[in-house]
């Protein structure tokens, strides 16, 4: 007796496999993280992320153009604050005329429909490269989220349409919240890092903006007291949950591949859109692997990215968007 159910029928050809495909990527699923620095005509690889760049505004502004003719509608982006502009305080990040605010005014001018989302949280502007105010051995939990407050509201002020914060101070989310109505922005979003784990992997990040805790008296040269612990899964629900109640718009899940079972768990359990973030450490390990000859680029690309909308993802910040753009054609 054969069987009367034979699952490789709806696999037997490719026509048959797009038909009953289940999970597409598109141009639209994709924020852009973009590396910002001052100067002129810059345009440096950073050692750890292979054929990704830090630019300076000039060459910014094409860039922007660049992704938008490909179809990319959205970018995410970090600043490398010069060392002589750094304090505890991230006094710099509150300058209207400082390298974010500038950068969000650039992108604007380049493209006004291209959808500008900040990095809001403290390590770049920190002296000791922690996301808060660092005080007796902490890192300042309400200080820290009333800075963080002032940064949004400040690029608001510049033309952000969403604010991120990846801090994950205790209640930022409803004192972001509370200032950009205050002050008028009733419209400028916040897409929270919610779920944002101490992690490893974002190594090549801090080689990129130069942001990594450095050593100080009493204060551990990690961030394990305000980003979550790697084994946790409930608290992941009760941060999410939490910053959807402080008035989240998008929330979270960071890193990507390593964490996809709490991406389907978020997702089953909030009804805003849910957003993962492909990290640095991720893109390095690829391409890492395909430089050795040991992966096949653009197929574990793809299938990394399908892998993390399956799980659940709305949204992908990635550094691979334009390599799939491209790929995708
Ligand atoms: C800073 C921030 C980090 C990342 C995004 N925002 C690094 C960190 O928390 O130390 C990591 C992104 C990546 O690794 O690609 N708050």
């Amino acid at each position: 007796m054969y069987p009367l159910i034979r699952n490789r029928r709806l696999r037997q050809n490719e026509s048959v496999r797009r038909l009953v495909r289940e999970t597409i990527i598109t141009p639209d699923d994709f924020l852009v993280p973009l590396f910002v620095v001052e100067g002129k005509g810059i345009k440096e690889e950073i050692p750890s992320m292979p054929n990704y760049h830090r630019m300076s505004l000039d060459l910014l502004h094409t860039e922007v153009k660049d992704l938008w003719q490909m179809g990319l509608c959205a970018v995410l982006l970090f600043v490398k604050v010069p060392d002589g502009l750094k304090d505890n305080q991230g006094t710099e990040a509150l300058n209207p005329e400082g390298l974010m605010q500038r950068a969000i005014k650039t992108v604007k001018d380049a493209c006004p429909d291209m959808l500008v989302m900040t990095d809001v949280a403290l390590d770049p502007y920190s002296s000791y490269g922690h996301d808060g105010i660092v005080a007796a051995g902490e890192i300042l939990n309400d200080e820290t989220s009333e800075v963080l407050a002032e940064m949004s509201v400040s690029h608001a002020q510049a033309g952000a349409d969403f604010v991120a914060p990846s801090d994950m101070m205790d209640g930022r989310i409803l004192t972001i919240r509370e200032a950009l109505e205050e002050e008028g922005f009733q419209n400028t979003g916040i897409m929270s890092y919610s779920a944002k784990y101490a992690s490893a992997f974002y190594g090549p990040f801090r080689d990129a903006l130069d942001s990594a805790p450095v050593d100080i008296e009493n204060v551990p040269k990690d961030k394990k007291t305000y980003q979550m612990d790697p084994a946790n899964r409930f608290e992941a629900i009760r941060e999410t949950q939490m910053d959807v109640d402080e008035g989240a718009d998008i929330v979270m899940v960071k890193p990507g591949l390593p964490y996809l079972d709490i991406v389907r768990e978020i997702k089953n359990e909030v009804d805003v859109p849910v957003a993962v973030y492909q990290v640095s450490g991720e893109y390095a390990m690829l391409k890492a692997a395909a430089e050795k000859g040991w992966l096949d680029h653009d197929t574990v690309m793809m299938e990394q990215l399908i892998a993390l909308k399956r799980a659940g993802a709305n949204i992908v910040a990635s550094y691979f968007a334009k390599d799939v753009v491209r790929l995708l054609g």
